[in-house]
């Protein structure tokens, strides 16, 4: 293989860039060239490529987002766009294409490799880690970080006034993020789509805790558990309660900043693995963390979207108090 093709697609996430710098960096150490194409698969459409190289890359280790743009390009679900994209990366020489990106990027990957037999890798790369088959995603210990932080500061006020928070993290689709936040920064509660049903036992938890003597709650909301997300279920508890309550929405504040040295070094390393896989002729894989060591896993796997264990669920109410 003499090139290959990088992209970054759906949500960008901190460390998508460190592991487009190790991607080319790991390619031009095995003597191939590397193009990357622009805001994901829309780029890859659109055939907007730009030559990368140990240069282009430098200085991006440490910067947030992703210097090739990103998009969620529903073109793509077409089988049309994908003949046209795998034409694309014939005509260019390109014989790999890395996929930096969480689940539904993976599946036009694999779809792509199906179809028209383009070798494929893929980089879990998403802050909600709800990518199968992995146990971490780049860019999520980032996010967990960013939200822990403003819990922090929340809790002073908290603290200070007795007020209820409650705060809403990302992840539409999956409690992962909520859940380790919700641990790290000692939340009263974490509410989360796996789980739809646990609001009336929190309500009953919060109650005792108040008899109890605890005057400060935070609440972790997981944007997907209920429509109108965080203000929906504080309006409900609050009123349940008879007690004051604010609302912090932390939304896309979470997927921007500086990636944390533990992201840097994962997205370094899945950077490098993907591109040494499809040097070495393999494809149709994605790089994984499986019982904290990163190995190679099927890209099929990658492709369904995980649910937040129920066992981090149970320890978040444990240590609840
Ligand atoms: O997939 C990452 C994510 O940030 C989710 O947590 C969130 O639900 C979604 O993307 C938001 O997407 P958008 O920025 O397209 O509104």
């Amino acid at each position: 293989m003499e090139k290959i093709g990088i992209l970054t697609s759906g949500g960008d996430a901190p460390g998508m860039n460190a592991a487009i710098r190790a991607a080319v960096r790991a390619a031009t150490s095995c003597g191939m060239a590397a193009v990357g194409y622009r805001d994901g698969y829309r780029g890859l459409l659109s055939n907007r490529a730009e030559e990368l190289d140990d240069r282009t890359v430098g200085n991006i280790l440490q910067r947030g987002g992703t210097m090739l743009g990103t998009s969620r390009c529903d073109d793509f679900l077409l089988a049309e766009a994908r003949a046209a994209a795998a034409s694309n990366l014939r005509d260019a020489g390109v014989g790999g294409l890395l996929v930096i990106g969480g689940d539904g990027s993976f599946r036009g990957a694999l779809a792509l490799a199906s179809e028209h037999g383009v070798p494929v890798a893929g980089v879990p790369a998403t802050i909600d880690n709800d990518v199968a088959g992995t146990e971490d995603t780049v860019g999520f210990d980032t996010a967990v970080n960013t939200a822990v932080l403003a819990i922090d500061q929340v809790r002073d006020t908290s603290e200070s006034t007795g007020m209820m928070f409650f705060v809403e993290v990302m992840g539409r689709h999956s409690g992962m993020l909520a859940l380790a936040t919700g641990v790290a920064a000692g939340a009263s509660g974490v509410l989360i789509p796996e789980a739809r049903d646990e609001l009336p036992q929190l309500v009953r938890r919060l109650r005792r805790s108040f008899e109890l003597g605890k005057h400060s709650h935070i609440i972790v909301v997981a944007e997907g558990e209920e429509a109108g997300g965080a203000f929906a279920v504080a309006e409900r508890i609050g009123k349940e309660l008879d007690h004051p309550y604010r609302v912090v929405v932390l939304g896309h504040v979470q997927r921007g900043g500086r990636p944390t040295a533990h992201d840097r070094v994962l997205a370094s390393e899945m950077g490098a693995r993907a591109v040494l896989a499809l040097a070495s002729g393999r494809s149709g894989l994605m790089v994984a963390v499986r019982g904290a060591r990163i190995c190679e896993a099927p890209l099929g796997e990658g492709a369904q979207m995980a649910m937040a264990g129920h066992d981090l669920l149970a320890l978040a109410q444990t240590l609840a108090g």
